[in-house]
């Protein structure tokens, strides 16, 4: 006897949504939406608009901004509750007023932490892509419940702004648990090139006749992976791997001395691998680099003293 083929409502809804060329629905629309962001973040390549966005990327930082700002609502909202609980206990003026001003303090910095986030999110990719718009779709409905708080306070309907408070607080706990799938499981945020071991003393990598002006190049040295890069008398050398998103560096473009990565156009300065354009914002390790014997050798920066 065979078994019944057992298929999830989900699935059956996901392939139903299917188009032609067999992208789901829900893939297509999610794309979409990125393309759009990225249109407006970008303002068609304007300098100005790629400087606003490193600042809400956090290039500047050498961290994701957005990750900084989420604690304003989180523990904004947080005093809030607690708060909202000795009023309920105490029945004093000074816990409402606290309570209401700890609110309104989440609802400023979660417009912070929307904007931040929905720059990141335009330039991250599957699977983390769907978990980030749920992440994102949930924190409209915290904000929702809570500025619904705020409102109903002011017209003097305390509990029913406590309950919207409570539900609020129910949710932003569901998706700071998603956020944190994103970092924890799917590495959003994270350096990609953490890990990476590179050699302590100078090693071999490429032949130099092997290496030519201008043309990024790929070395591989106990299974990492090394961008060589010659710009006329100079060779320089640093983490193939893009720690944005793990893009390969060396099918990215020159532009003078600074490389464009492939897959999100992060830029890094080829001398010492800091981002000059997001939305990377750890820098690239880089190597010291020597040629002995026709050969170009490689090895991790000693620390200095
Ligand atoms: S992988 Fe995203 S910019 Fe390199």
């Amino acid at each position: 006897m065979t078994n019944p083929v057992v298929t999830s409502p989900q699935r059956i809804i996901g392939e139903f949504a299917a188009n032609k060329s067999g992208v789901p629905a829900r893939e297509l629309v999610e794309e979409k939406l990125q393309k759009m962001l990225d249109k407006a973040l970008y303002a068609n390549g304007r300098p100005s608009a790629q400087k606003i966005r490193n600042f809400l990327n956090g290039t500047w930082l050498g961290e994701p901004l957005h990750v900084v700002l989420t604690d304003v609502p989180i523990g904004a909202w947080t005093v809030a509750i607690m708060f909202d609980a000795l009023d309920l206990i105490r029945n004093r003026r000074e816990f409402s007023l606290a309570a209401d001003t700890s609110l309104a303090i989440g609802l400023l910095g979660a417009a912070g932490a929307a904007v931040t986030g929905i720059t990141d999110w335009s330039d991250v990719d599957p699977p983390a892509r769907r978990l980030g718009l749920i992440h994102g779709l949930l924190n409209v409905g915290v904000t929702a419940l809570f500025t619904t708080s705020l409102i109903l306070r002011k017209r003097k309907l305390r509990t029913g702004g406590r309950v919207c408070a409570a539900l609020g607080y129910g949710l932003l706990s569901l998706s700071a648990h998603l956020g944190g799938k994103m970092v924890y499981e799917q590495r959003v945020g994270v350096d990609r090139t953490a890990g990476e071991v590179f050699p302590k003393d100078f090693v071999a990598v490429l032949a130099e006749s092997k290496l030519a002006d201008s043309i990024p190049t790929r070395a591989i040295y106990d299974g990492v992976s090394i961008l060589l890069v010659r710009r006329g008398q100079r060779i320089f050398a640093m983490a193939e791997t893009c720690s944005h998103f793990s893009g390969p560096l060396s099918e990215g473009k020159l532009v003078g001395d600074s490389i464009v990565c492939p897959y999100h156009a992060s830029r890094f300065a080829l001398d010492d691998g800091r981002v000059l354009d997001g939305p990377a914002v750890h820098p690239q390790p880089c190597l010291e680099v020597r040629v002995r014997n026709g050969q170009i050798e490689v090895r991790k920066p000693q620390a200095i003293g």
